[in-house]
């Protein structure tokens, strides 16, 4: 499959930089119980926490949509729960991308209703055209038009997750 690189290792470094100088500001005074969704945020979320200037624990959850190929169908279940308890904690969300939303509207009200203390949402990139439902994150990467990108944790059929740099798939 031919691809085009959209973001290099630089561009992003300094994005993952800015987000966390951001995040750590906003978050100052207080200890994040940061969650990674399984599995393309865990790129993204290594390098994030290791720039965050507030301490943090980790855990990952992974959903499972029904649908076909590259689209989700609107149907989510969790397939691996987080291990933490997240009552009055200060959660932030990592996810590698958000394209219809269906993926975190889905976990944000599952993890509201275990009410943390507040719950926030970091993703590295953000798909807008594309939304099924409404939804916003919290911090955002980069804003990318439609088309399928790989690498920096995104897959396509498990390939290319490993790619240190972000590329689009021409058709
Ligand atoms: P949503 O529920 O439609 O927002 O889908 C989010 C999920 O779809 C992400 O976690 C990705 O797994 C997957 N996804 C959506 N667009 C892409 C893409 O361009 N590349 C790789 N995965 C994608």
């Amino acid at each position: 499959m031919e691809k085009e690189i959209l973001f290099s290792k630089e561009a992003i470094a300094g994005r993952v930089r800015e987000l966390a100088a951001e995040i750590s500001r906003d978050c100052a005074g207080r200890e994040l119980v940061v969650i990674g969704i399984l599995k393309g945020a865990f790129v993204f979320m290594a390098d994030l926490i290791r720039q965050l200037q507030v301490p943090c624990v980790v855990d990952f959850t992974q959903l499972a949509s029904y649908g076909s190929g590259t689209v989700s169908s609107g149907s989510i279940v969790i397939k691996k729960d987080i291990g933490i308890g997240i009552e009055g904690k200060d959660v932030l969300v990592v996810e590698d991308i958000v394209d219809t939303g269906l993926t975190l509207d889905f976990l944000v009200r599952t993890l509201r209703e275990r009410r943390p203390r507040s719950l926030k949402v970091c993703v590295f990139l953000d798909k807008r055209m594309r939304r099924k439902v409404p939804f916003t994150a919290d911090y955002t990467g980069f804003a990318i038009d439609d088309g399928f990108v790989v690498g920096y944790g995104l897959d396509c059929n498990e390939q290319d997750r490993s790619l240190p740099e972000v590329y689009v798939i021409k058709e």
